[in-house]
C-alpha cells in the first residue's frame, strides 16, 4: 500500500510543505524519472491542498512551446506558447509568477472558469535548463503567498536530478 496523502488545508503552509517534502523524499528518493516525479508531485499537492488544477507543462521546444504533462484536476489546455498566459510568462522569464486575481492578469488562459488565483514555478533539470513549469490553479482568490513560493521551489528542486 502507498501512504495516504494527508489533508493539509488547516496546517500552516510551512508545516504543510515540510510534510510534503518528507513524502516526496520517501516516494522518490530512488528515482530520477521526470514523469514519475511530475505525476507523484501533482497528486501530493492536489490532494493535500484541494486545489482546482495541479500539474506540469513540459518544454517541448526550448524558448517556444510548452505541452501539458502529468496533472490532476479538470482538463488543461494542450499547448501554451512561451510568453502567453501565466505559464508562458513564467517559462519565458524563468521565474515564479504569483497571480492573486487571474482576471487582472493580461493574457491569462482560462482552462477552467472556476479558477481565481494561480502560481507557476519554473522547473530546471540537472544541466540547469528549463524543462517544465509547475502550474497550480485555485478556486480561491489570493490563495498563494511567500510560503507557497518557498515550499514549491523546494519541491521542484527534486527535478535537478533528472536529465
Ligand atoms: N491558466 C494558465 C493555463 C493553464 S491552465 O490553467 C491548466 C495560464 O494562464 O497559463
Amino acid at each position: 500500500m502507498e501512504p495516504v496523502i494527508p489533508d493539509l488545508r488547516d496546517v500552516s503552509r510551512a508545516d504543510a510543505y515540510a510534510q510534503l517534502l518528507d513524502m516526496q523524499r520517501l516516494l522518490l528518493d530512488d528515482s530520477t524519472d521526470a514523469i514519475a516525479g511530475m505525476a507523484t508531485l501533482s497528486a501530493l499537492l492536489h490532494h493535500a491542498f484541494g486545489h482546482l488544477w495541479t500539474g506540469f507543462y513540459r518544454v517541448v521546444t526550448p524558448g517556444a512551446l510548452l505541452r501539458v504533462g502529468p496533472y490532476q484536476g479538470s482538463l488543461g489546455c494542450q499547448e501554451i506558447l512561451f510568453g502567453r498566459g501565466v505559464c508562458g510568462t513564467a517559462a519565458a522569464e524563468q521565474r515564479t509568477v504569483v497571480v492573486p486575481d487571474v482576471h487582472a492578469f493580461p493574457g491569462h488562459i482560462a482552462c477552467d472558469a472556476r479558477s481565481k488565483s494561480e502560481i507557476v514555478v519554473p522547473v530546471f533539470d540537472a544541466t540547469g535548463a528549463l524543462m517544465a513549469v509547475l502550474d497550480i490553479d485555485s478556486p480561491v482568490h489570493d490563495a498563494f503567498g511567500d510560503a507557497d513560493v518557498d515550499g514549491l521551489e523546494r519541491l521542484v528542486a527534486w527535478f535537478a536530478r533528472t536529465t
